[in-house]
């Protein structure tokens, strides 16, 4: 008997082609999420949930997976799932680092570009038919390159993010939980600075840290009061880690000059405001969403769940015992 695997979400086909050598798959192909009674049903049987980070894995969940082994998430980042829940049932998580981190970073720059640049602004403005012609001042914008880049989380996402920062000769400053070792200071060119320094010094700012409540609100009123008036921030980690109220009112009073926004509190719910903000440059939470990437980030979880169910440890596995 194969062991039976729930994926939550639409796959590719060779993900499918991948788990079926080793276990049944019930797969949700048509991709529209399930509820979480309807997933508590589908998981009653299952050794293997292959998950996303629209779901969440809490422990009323897990009660009623009782054979489950292994979830495996299809995102680095896994505030979506209980842990210590996992923990305490012998469940094995899972998640997909490394595989993201260039396509991540390149669409953090993407944002830090079209904010700093207007792109979204003048994108409507020549669609809508209203160019008539050029003069000095249009659309002024502001310089990235000899720019200050402040980056907060200097993790694999972040280190790619700075990597980039070198062909347009920014200085780059970064705060971490941990400083990050000497040597790879150097390769990055870059500094290390306590937070404050880090808001106050940033011409850009990326967030990078993963979401967890010690991140909640990282940047809140207080910390944007701090950041240059023509400072730019950039999220393209996890909607909470700002503080989007506090955000809204700073980019309507012209606190600081714009945002660049992958992920927002209450996605894909975000707060109306924003929409009516033309400082800000909005992303629907892409930062990983290339075709090569996405397909890679499925398979990793698919081979970190058939490890676990096939008596291996995962190689991307969360909670060792
Ligand atoms: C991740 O992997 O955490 C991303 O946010 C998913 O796109």
């Amino acid at each position: 008997m194969k062991p039976k695997v729930l994926v939550t979400r639409e796959v590719f086909d060779e993900t499918l082609a991948f788990l079926g050598q080793h276990c049944d798959v019930e797969s949700n192909q048509p991709d529209v999420a399930y509820a979480p009674d309807e997933l508590a049903r589908r998981l009653a049987d299952k050794d293997g949930l292959m998950c996303a980070l629209t779901d969440r894995v809490d422990a009323p969940l897990l009660e009623r997976g009782p054979r489950l082994k292994v979830v495996a998430n299809i995102a680095v980042g896994y505030n979506n799932i209980d842990v210590p829940a996992c923990t305490a049932r012998g469940i094995m998580v899972t998640n997909t680092p490394g595989v993201l981190d260039d396509s991540t970073a390149d669409l953090a720059w993407a944002l830090m570009l079209a904010t700093a640049r207007r792109l979204t602004e003048v994108e409507s403005y020549v669609r809508a038919g209203e160019w008539t012609g050029w003069w000095l001042k249009q659309w002024l914008g502001v310089d990235v390159h000899h720019a200050t880049l402040g980056i907060f989380g200097m993790g694999r996402i972040g280190q790619a993010i700075a990597k980039r920062a070198g062909g347009f000769d920014m200085k780059v400053i970064y705060h971490n939980r941990k400083r990050v070792a000497a040597a790879l200071e150097q390769r990055l060119n870059a500094t290390y600075v306590a937070k404050e320094e880090l808001l106050r010094q940033s011409d850009f700012i990326i967030l990078q840290v993963p979401y967890s409540p010690e991140t909640h609100h990282l940047i809140g009123a207080a910390e944007i009061k701090l950041m240059k008036p023509t400072a730019v921030i950039v999220n393209s980690t996890r909607g909470g880690v700002i503080d989007d109220a506090a955000l809204v009112a700073a980019l309507k009073s012209g606190v600081i000059r714009g945002a660049g926004l992958d992920v927002f509190e209450n996605e894909p719910k975000l707060n109306p405001a924003f929409l009516e903000l033309k400082n800000v440059v909005l992303a629907p939470h892409i930062g990983s969403s290339t075709e090569t990437t996405r397909r890679a980030m499925a398979m990793t979880a698919a081979k970190n769940a058939v490890a676990a169910l096939t008596g291996k440890t995962p190689p991307n596995l969360l909670n060792p015992r």
